[in-house]
């Protein structure tokens, strides 16, 4: 009874959710904080079943531009779906990658659950879509319209029986610098070159790379 109650709490709460705009506060967010603090949410329900969770934080970045409240509430949709997807003792991976310099983040949310087949994986975005007695189907439409009011984009990687990927690339940096500047970094390490630009044109800048010094002053000054 409880749990019936809580389940039309539950989709009454994601029917108004669905309906009204979307209210959207970026500010300056720890990335690997807001990761943790979604998986500490879970973590009682992911223990129950077991569920072995790892998380791969690839980027460069420390913190990221968005809404903490959205973005939380689009993870904890995936790994509510992961959970529900996945037997005793499966394993849910979150990584965080730099798609490039100037670009955006890829959260993806990975578990090797029980995977969709191509059928499944034409209508889930679509609201009311379950496959669940339990699902009100609106989960991922949720995720979907949230992460483009965020101004990113969602897409999946899954097959029957073969778990499942989420990949949300979210434009997450801050976008109101006023002026653009260009700094020249002379690096000869290619990966600290790129480190080093992803992290420089995240403040606004413009980077222009340079592998030894003469290279560099000709790109500042061509020709003279
Ligand atoms: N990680 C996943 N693994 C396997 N199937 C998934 C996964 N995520 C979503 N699905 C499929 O997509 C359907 C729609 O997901 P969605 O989150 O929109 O609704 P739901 O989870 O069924 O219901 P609700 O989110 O309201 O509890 C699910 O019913 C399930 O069939
Ligand atoms: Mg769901």
């Amino acid at each position: 009874m409880v749990q019936e109650v809580e389940r039309i709490n539950r989709s009454v709460t994601q029917l108004l959710e669905f309906a009204k705009p979307v209210a959207v506060d970026k500010k300056e967010v720890e990335i690997r904080e807001m990761i943790s603090h979604s998986l500490k949410l879970m973590a009682h329900d992911l223990e129950k079943k077991s569920i072995a969770v790892h998380t791969d934080i690839q980027s460069v970045r420390s913190t990221c531009y968005t809404d903490p409240d959205r973005m939380n509430q689009i993870l904890l949709n995936l790994y509510m779906n992961s959970l529900a997807a996945m037997a005793e003792g499966g394993r849910l991976t979150v990584t965080v990658k730099d798609l490039g310099p100037e670009q955006d983040l890829e959260i993806q949310v990975t578990d090797d659950g029980c995977g969709m087949d191509e059928q499944v994986l034409s209508e889930i975005f679509d609201p009311y879509f379950t496959t669940r007695p339990d699902g009100t189907g609106l989960g991922l439409s949720i995720v979907h319209r949230l992460v483009e009011t965020l101004g990113g984009d969602i897409r999946v990687e899954s097959g029957k029986g073969q778990g499942t990927t989420f990949l949300s690339g979210c434009s997450l940096r801050q976008r109101k610098i006023p002026m653009r500047h260009k700094i020249l970094v002379v690096e000869d390490d290619p990966a600290h070159a790129r480190m080093l630009k992803t992290l420089i044109s995240d403040w606004g800048y413009e980077v222009m790379l340079a592998d030894d010094g003469d290279t560099g002053v000709e790109q500042v000054n061509p020709g003279g």
